[in-house]
């Protein structure tokens, strides 16, 4: 009996609990009222701005929650980290340089630097803020990167067997290494990702060195370029992993050394690092934007006016959208709201909020499709 009694008042406390955190739920969903503090009322009209909420309660046709869900259409909630800001060394190196691209001159922006060992979580962490303005301009020689130490590891054995050539360079670069048997069918195996001095290139499909002729291009950051060309050596060494330095463990990392510079005659940053010892580098970056009452800025018109669209509504049933016109017979009026000067979007169509005319059509449908092509019928 009081093993029952027991089961009924946890599933009662928990029917609480449930019930409690819909509340909460509910009152975190409401809070985003907060958009009426400036777009509602007599506030807004002062602020030279519309009154948004007075047109969504007037429409005849409403939009499902359209007043709750502001920010699901407009705000950027959280900083967005690009894909390619988040770069990589390819494997345990001592040095190399990352190149950053795409910045704006005057923005600021916030850099996470970190290091590790194989094997072992991150020994060292630095966040950088900068603005590339600000950034020291160097000028680099015209010399061209000398390649030394090409070394031969020997063949991996595998699923496709791979030879591993290994190179160093005097300075950073970024290579493409060719190799071939016969003259007219060349492979290549590029990194133009990061610049870096020691590199080891996986020959994919190679069984037997014998024979092989390779071809070196580098080029280092301020764009000087190299050369070089030789022959692999005969002997075929069958290896089972490319040679690892053994590094003593636990022990802490001596500081490394690092620097921003813009190479002269480019518009992008140079991230240069160089560690005590071979190790795992990666980066992350982000601009830093202050959050403000629209989160960290507004969503672009491509996402409020299309992408959020096709979140909840299928997009294969509607017309084209995300195109331009590029026929003669079709023609956009000009109190057909567009973006981008000439992209139709599903807001071309239809208004976002609402509206008096069923499907929040902003004009008669019966019509519409001749406002622009011309010849349909
Ligand atoms: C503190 C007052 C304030 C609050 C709160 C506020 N806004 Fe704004 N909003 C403005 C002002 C002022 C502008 C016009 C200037 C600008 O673009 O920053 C604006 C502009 C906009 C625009 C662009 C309008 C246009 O014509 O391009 C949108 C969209 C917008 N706000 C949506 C929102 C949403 C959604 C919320 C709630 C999350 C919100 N705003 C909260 C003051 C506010
Ligand atoms: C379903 C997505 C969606 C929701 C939800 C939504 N909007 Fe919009 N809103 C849009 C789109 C799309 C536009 C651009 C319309 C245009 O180009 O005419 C827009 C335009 C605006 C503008 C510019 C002025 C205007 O009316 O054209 C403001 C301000 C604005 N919205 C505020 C809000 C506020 C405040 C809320 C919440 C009460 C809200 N929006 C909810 C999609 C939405
Ligand atoms: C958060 C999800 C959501 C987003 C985002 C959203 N909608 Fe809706 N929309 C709905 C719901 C739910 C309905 C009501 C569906 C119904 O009644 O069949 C609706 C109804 C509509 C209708 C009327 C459909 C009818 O049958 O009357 C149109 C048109 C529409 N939405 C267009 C848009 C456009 C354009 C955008 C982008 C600016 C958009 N919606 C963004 C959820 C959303
Ligand atoms: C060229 C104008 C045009 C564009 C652009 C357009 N629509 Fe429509 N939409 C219409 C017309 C016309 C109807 C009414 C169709 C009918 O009568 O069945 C409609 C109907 C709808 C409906 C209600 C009917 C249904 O199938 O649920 C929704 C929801 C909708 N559109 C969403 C969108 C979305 C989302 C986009 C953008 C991806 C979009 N529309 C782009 C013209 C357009
Ligand atoms: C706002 C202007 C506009 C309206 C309104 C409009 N269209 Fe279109 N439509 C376009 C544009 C722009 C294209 C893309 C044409 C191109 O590829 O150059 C297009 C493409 C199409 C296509 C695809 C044709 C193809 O060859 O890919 C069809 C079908 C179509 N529209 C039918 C309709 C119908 C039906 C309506 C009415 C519900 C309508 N359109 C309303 C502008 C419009």
């Amino acid at each position: 009996m009081r093993k029952y009694r027991l089961e009924f008042y946890c599933k009662r406390a928990l029917y609480v609990l449930a019930c409690f955190i819909i509340l909460i739920y509910n009152r975190v969903s409401w809070a985003e009222s907060e958009c009426d503090a400036c777009h509602a009322g007599a506030k807004a009209l002062k602020m030279g701005l519309e009154d948004v909420y007075a047109g969504i309660y007037s429409y005849r046709f409403r939009h499902n929650n359209v007043d709750r869900e502001c920010r699901r259409c407009h705000v950027i909630e959280e900083f967005q980290i690009r894909p390619e800001s988040e770069l990589y060394f390819p494997g345990n190196t001592k040095e190399g340089i990352f190149f950053l691209t795409g910045l704006s001159l005057d923005k600021e922006y916030e850099l996470e630097l970190k290091l590790k060992r194989t094997g072992e979580g991150t020994l060292y962490r630095k966040v950088l803020k900068f603005k590339p303005s600000s950034i020291v301009v160097e000028k680099g020689d015209d010399a061209p990167p000398a390649v030394k130490t090409i070394r031969f590891l020997g063949i991996r054995k595998g699923v496709i067997p791979e030879g591993l050539l290994y190179f160093e360079t005097d300075r950073p670069v970024v290579s493409v290494v060719e190799f071939w048997k016969d003259e007219h069918y060349r492979e290549r195996v590029s990194n133009l990702k990061v610049f870096l001095k020691e590199h080891v290139v996986r020959l994919s499909g190679l069984k037997d060195a014998r024979g092989y002729r390779y071809r070196i291009i580098t080029m280092d950051v301020f764009g000087n370029r190299s050369v070089s060309e030789g022959v692999l050596f005969g002997r075929k060494r069958m290896i089972e992993n490319p040679r690892t330095e053994v590094v003593q463990k636990s022990e802490g990392l001596k500081e490394p050394s690092v620097r921003l510079f813009r190479p002269s005659r480019s518009a992008d940053l140079c991230l240069h690092i160089r560690a005590p010892e071979p190790v795992m580098v990666s980066v992350k970056m982000r601009e830093i934007v202050e959050h403000t009452e629209h989160g960290y800025g507004l969503q672009s018109a491509r996402y409020t006016n299309i992408y959020v669209c096709t979140e909840c509504h299928s997009a294969g049933i509607s017309h084209p959208v995300g195109v331009r016109s590029t026929r003669a017979d079709v023609e956009i009026p000009r109190e057909m709201p567009t973006i981008e000067g000439g992209v139709i979007t599903c807001t071309t169509c239809h208004y976002p909020h609402g509206g008096n005319r069923p499907y929040f059509a902003r004009f008669d449908f019966d019509r519409i499709c001749n406002m622009c092509h011309k010849r349909l019928e």
